[in-house]
């Protein structure tokens, strides 16, 4: 691979990455010369994704530069699948995995759709636990064979501020994120030790598919937009973990939150 580019040498696994902030995160990884598996469920997204990537930023060593693994990212099939994929098709272990994919949902504990509750949490807390724990053993077995502090070494969580704060519009999902907040703090107290980095990004309102799949009502959630505007877009939220992932591996910038500037709360 070209050592030109800060991350080059380096394959970055993305979830959620057919829409939104993952998207945003694999052109951005790309353009640093990250070589990519992307994961999300709608694989002809990915594929066009995966294309225009390569279209961009080229191949890496002769082989394309992304590879795409389709399927529900909350399933330990799909993980394998993942984590197995960097080592098939760019003969190395990832060591830069972004969980990302995740889901809102409108509402409280009182007046959200129970009916969605199961898939909710699956998505956001059982998928980024099981990430964390199937890259997280790989990643100890990398580090244990390498001089850490020449291999920054990344797991990127994407909480959210309603994971800090309580929403006052959708608590209920907002509970799935203070999981995730405690999920990446005891696993970054776990692995951090052996100079691998977990870091926490918390973002407050980007406009993204998110809203719509919420369930948001469009026009209740326009004027909250309106109030804080402009709203944040993707690309803010993956030059923000673009520069956590090129900081020097003795260096961990661990909980970012990131509102549009006129956001007060949550
Ligand atoms: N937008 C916001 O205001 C905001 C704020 C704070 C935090 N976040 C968090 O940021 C992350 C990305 O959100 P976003 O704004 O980019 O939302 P988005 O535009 O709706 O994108 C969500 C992505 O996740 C994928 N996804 C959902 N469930 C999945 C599953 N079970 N398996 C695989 N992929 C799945 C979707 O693709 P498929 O449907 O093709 O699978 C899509 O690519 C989420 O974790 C979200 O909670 C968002």
């Amino acid at each position: 691979m070209s050592t030109q580019s800060p991350l080059s040498g380096r394959v970055a696994v993305i979830t959620g990455a057919s829409a939104g902030i993952g998207q945003a995160v694999a052109l951005d990884l790309a353009s640093k010369g990250a070589a990519i598996v992307l994961n999300a469920r709608r694989a002809e997204r990915i594929d066009e994704l995966a294309q225009r990537i390569t279209d961009q930023y080229g191949t890496v060593d002769g082989k394309p530069r992304v590879i795409c693994v389709p399927g529900d990212a909350s399933d330990d099939s799909t993980i394998d699948a993942m984590l197995q994929a960097s080592q098939d098709h760019f003969g190395i272990t990832s060591d830069l995995i972004v969980a990302n994919a995740g889901r809102g949902l409108d509402g409280s504990v009182m007046t959200s759709d129970t009916e969605q509750w199961e898939s909710m949490l699956k998505t956001n807390i059982l998928g980024v636990a099981r990430l964390i724990r199937k890259a997280g053993m790989q990643l100890l077995e990398l580090q244990a064979n390498r001089e850490w502090t020449k291999h920054p070494t990344d797991i990127v969580i994407l909480g959210s501020t309603v994971g800090r704060h309580i929403s006052p519009f959708s608590s209920m999902y907002g509970c799935t994120k203070f999981a995730v907040n405690s999920l990446a703090e005891a696993a970054r107290r776990e692995l951090g030790p052996s100079g691998i980095r977990v870091s926490l990004i918390e973002p407050a309102i980007v406009k993204s598919e998110f809203q719509e799949m919420a369930g948001y009502d469009p026009n209740a959630f326009d004027k909250v937009m309106a109030k804080f505007a402009p709203v944040l877009a993707p690309e803010d939220i993956a030059r923000s973990i673009s520069f956590i992932v090129t900081q020097p591996a003795s260096v961990h910038v661990c909980d970012v939150v990131i509102r549009p500037t006129r956001q007060d709360y949550p």
